[in-house]
């Protein structure tokens, strides 16, 4: 699933009429976008608004829970993403967005979200994958959703599937393939560290160790971890937590300062950390290599941990006792 992560970016488009009605919805004079999904479905989100925020002339928010902030209304768009469009927190705040009248858009496989969303826009994407092997599917849909409600021209994701194609192929010749870098996390805990747009591809590292390799792995952002973690890194060592920094070619250079005199820090306190770098073009590209890249490590770690990435018994279970928690409760609340 991870190796067709390029191909999966444009296996299923969202249709015309889904993207027009983002583009007419754009237009109406929308307040704002929230974008809403948990674990593997709140990826393609968060990725975008950490590339598109900064060019919007509206708030992006981000809803990983039940319900909605207080300030989306009418004049919203909602972009509902989940992969099995089961997912309670997320059908939750499906419905609170319905009940307030926002332009809604759905990304799901079907499921209850599907049933829901039946006089909405749906965008219906292949079912088959795990939830956080399917970001290129959601991605592919929540982007140009994201693009067309910014009235901003939609990114060519095709000539976008051949670059991260390419940068597989070209995973071959670096020092550190996917393989080597699991290598190095071996018997560590990894701590991701993003500025800007890589923030989200950091928070999807860790999330990806957590679930592939089901290890334990945090994440972190810069400038912010400047001003509390760092104090932290004298302790680093003893809990075999490696820092692995995610760098930009799109880094100002006050941030680029702000990398190295951050790791000059951490080594001085006695713990060292990985820099991982990838060529890229765009911001854009840079994370969707990076994450590629970084999903693949997770794998390559499973597989080393000898755990199986395809399953998620703990979730799948708590997923279980919750409903059955609310089955129980049902008749009498
Ligand atoms: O990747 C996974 O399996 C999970 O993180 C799921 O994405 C998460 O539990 C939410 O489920 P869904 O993506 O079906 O809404």
């Amino acid at each position: 699933m991870v190796i067709r992560f390029p191909e999966l970016l444009v296996a299923k488009k969202p249709d015309s009429q889904f993207l027009e009605r983002a583009r007419r919805a754009g237009k109406s004079g929308i307040k704002g976008i929230c974008l809403v999904g948990m674990g593997g479905s709140s990826i393609a989100g968060e990725m975008c608004r950490g590339l598109l925020l900064d060019q919007s002339s509206m708030p992006i928010l981000m809803v990983r829970n039940y319900g909605m902030p207080n300030a989306v209304g009418k004049k919203w768009a909602v972009v509902v993403v989940s992969y099995s469009g089961d997912t309670e927190e997320t059908l939750a705040s499906f419905e609170e967005a319905r009940s307030r009248a926002a332009t809604i858009f759905v990304v799901t496989t079907g499921g209850t979200l599907a049933e829901r969303s039946q006089s909405l826009s749906t965008h219906m994407v292949p079912k088959g994958l795990q939830p956080r092997a399917a970001l290129p599917l959601l991605f592919s849909a929540v982007h140009p959703t994201v693009e067309a409600l910014l009235a901003h021209e939609t990114t060519d994701l095709e000539e976008m599937s051949r670059s991260l194609g390419q940068q597989a192929q070209n995973w071959r010749t670096r020092a550190d393939p996917p393989s080597a870098m699991a290598e190095k996390l071996m018997g560590l805990m990894p701590l991701f560290i993003g500025w800007k747009h890589l923030v989200p591809v950091a928070y999807r590292a860790k999330c990806q160790i957590n679930e592939n390799a089901k290890a334990a792995a945090f994440h972190s952002e810069l400038p912010e971890a400047d001003h509390n973690e760092i104090e932290a890194a004298v302790s680093y060592r003893k809990h075999s937590v490696i820092p692995v920094f995610l760098r930009s070619c799109f880094e100002e250079s006050s941030i680029t300062k702000r990398f190295d005199v951050t790791s000059e820090v951490l080594s001085e306190a006695g713990c060292g950390s990985i820099h991982l770098r990838i060529k890229a073009n765009s911001a854009l590209e840079e994370s969707l290599a990076m994450t590629h890249y970084l999903d693949m490590t997770s794998v390559e770690l499973a597989e080393r941990l000898g755990v199986d990435p395809l399953k998620v018994d703990r979730i799948a279970d708590l997923k279980k006792k919750l409903a059955a928690y609310r089955s129980h409760l049902s008749p009498l609340s």
